[in-house]
């Protein structure tokens, strides 16, 4: 059983800003859509375990918007709904990375089961799976939303072993995201680490089995023999 985190991991989080920034009349995101979409995402993210930690669900679109809202006051953008609204009309519909859709494909053919576990709830998690053309590839679209609670809670990943019916052991886990990765290998999956940006690990307990820079290394390793 493969499963994987979206964010970041099959969907490539900086596209919105990126495209933006190309597009007439978004100048002003020229030089900065780069540090704009990691402090969107960043913010995004702590909300997510802030709300967590208070016990306050909100759904994961709904801090997507309150982060962006943030993160464009920092940047005195605030005032451009142009802007706002092209960047969240985007980041619905994100593009997957390029290797994304070819390795999935690979990987169904081999036989395997294939699902994706998500914080954004599951109109939002359907609607970009499908823009990114990658939606006949999975089995499953897990999102916490039944749970009203985010990764890195343990209970969200029982979610994965709820539904197939098997153990923790069963499961190899994909994700971009550091702590992702450590909250699913406490919870007993096995990890693969997408490090796509090459940046340090965090400190945290749960060390991944592998670490890989893409999704078509990590299927290298399973095509030899990682389950
Ligand atoms: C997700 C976020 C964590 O897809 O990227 O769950």
């Amino acid at each position: 059983m493969l499963v994987f985190d979206a964010y970041g991991t099959l969907l490539d989080v900086d596209a919105a800003a990126r495209q933006a920034a190309n597009e007439p009349g978004m100048e002003t995101l020229k030089n900065n859509w780069q540090s704009l979409a990691k402090g969107w995402r960043e913010r995004q993210l702590r909300y997510s375990w802030l709300c967590s930690m208070m016990g306050k669900y909100d759904d994961f679109w709904e801090l997507t918007i309150r982060a962006l809202d943030a993160t464009l006051e920092e940047y005195a953008l605030s005032s451009d709904q142009k802007i706002r609204d092209r960047l969240l009309s985007l980041y619905s519909e994100l593009t997957a990375y390029e290797e994304v859709p070819k390795v999935l494909a690979n990987l169904q053919a081999s036989g395997h089961k294939l699902a994706v576990l998500s914080n954004a709830s599951p109109k939002m998690l359907e609607t970009a799976i499908k823009a990114a053309g990658i939606a006949e590839y999975f089995d499953e679209l897990l999102s916490v939303d039944v749970l009203k609670c985010y990764k890195p809670t343990p209970a969200v990943y029982r979610l994965v072993t709820e539904r197939f019916n098997c153990s923790p052991s069963d499961v190899t886990f994909f994700s971009s995201n550091n702590w992702d990765v450590c909250g699913a290998g406490a919870f007993g999956f096995k990890t693969i680490w997408v490090n796509r940006s090459g940046v340090s690990w965090d400190n945290l307990p749960g060390k991944p089995a592998h670490i890989v820079k893409s999704i078509s290394e990590a299927s290298k390793l399973i095509s030899s023999g990682i389950k």
